[in-house]
């Protein structure tokens, strides 16, 4: 079922791909075309089939930043695991400025809902480790990954290794791995859901200022409309396996959460978004 609301041209409903409109724009970023992903599991002589994705059609252009919302269990860890190249999918393609996704790679910093450390590395090496594989001149990694754990506010955590931290922490450290890959695509599952309110906050700040910086294309996910409202251009709504609306947030920047809260225009939108959800 598709959505109607008054931010949502037609053209947009009707054809996600066409949302970012005609120009160079549309070759790059990230696009997702025809997306359907079935999870098939045996259980004794029977084969179990989950339907995640339907059909997912998505683009997300360069330097666009877009929040990806719908219930659970609705496909949005799928789509991101597929863009990631860590989940192959029963049918449709990816493509990253233009080149097909066909295995995971260091153009795309990744950050999941459980970071993915490794426990016997320090936190230093872990951050280093991503930027080994990324090919970065081993001058450079060392004062890089310092520069982006200070960022997170772990400064003075890198010879701890991940079980001597907070879960937060953890997932700190599973972020500033990615940003540390300047990577021109990142793709982020509810980042900071394991974060208190006050980091939280601070990594969204932080977030938004080195894509204001270092324009690239983002795919968030998050249960939070207020953050999908603070840091988004766009949000694409999810249902059943599907793209159901996709939503410009026309909001000046800088944002900030009690403009949001003051902005007539925000809460129009995001009552209209809390509708759909
Ligand atoms: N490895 C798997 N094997 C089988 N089914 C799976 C697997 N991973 C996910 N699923 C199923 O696919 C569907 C979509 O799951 P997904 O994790 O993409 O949802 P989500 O939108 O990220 O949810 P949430 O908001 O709770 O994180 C769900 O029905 C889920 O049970
Ligand atoms: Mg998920």
């Amino acid at each position: 079922m598709l959505y109607t609301i008054d931010h949502v041209t037609s053209q947009q409903l009707t054809n996600p791909l066409a949302a970012a409109g005609p120009g160079p724009s549309a070759a790059g970023g990230i696009r997702v075309a025809g997306l359907v992903k079935t999870y098939e599991r045996t259980t004794g002589r029977e084969i179990v089939r989950t339907h995640a994705l339907e059909q997912v059609d998505l683009h997300v252009a360069p330097n666009e930043f877009v929040s990806l919302v719908g219930p659970s269990g609705c496909g949005k860890t799928t789509v991101l695991k597929v863009i990631a190249g860590l989940l192959d999918p029963t049918s449709g393609t990816v493509t990253i400025d233009g080149a097909r996704v066909t295995g995971p790679g260091t153009d795309r910093g990744v950050v999941f809902q459980q970071p993915a450390l490794m426990p016997w590395l320090s936190v230093i090496d872990n951050v280093t480790l991503a930027l080994r594989f990324a090919k970065v001149p081993k001058r450079e990694r060392v004062p890089r990954a310092e520069r982006y754990l200070a960022l997170v506010g772990l400064a003075d955590f890198h010879d701890h290794f991940p079980g001597e931290l907070s879960g937060g922490m953890q997932q700190r450290v599973g972020i500033a791995r990615a940003l540390a890959l300047e990577p021109r695509v990142l793709l982020m599952d509810e980042p900071f859901g394991a974060l208190d309110a006050i980091t939280r906050q601070h990594m969204q700040t932080e977030l938004v200022r080195i894509w204001e910086d270092e324009r690239r294309s983002v795919l968030f996910v998050t249960h939070s409309l207020d953050e999908a409202l603070l840091l988004s251009d766009r949000i694409v709504v999810m249902e059943r396996g599907r793209v159901a609306a996709s939503v410009d947030v026309p909001i000046d920047r800088p944002r900030t959460r009690l403009g949001l809260l003051e902005d007539p225009a925000a809460r129009r939108l995001r009552a209209s978004l809390e509708e759909m959800l």
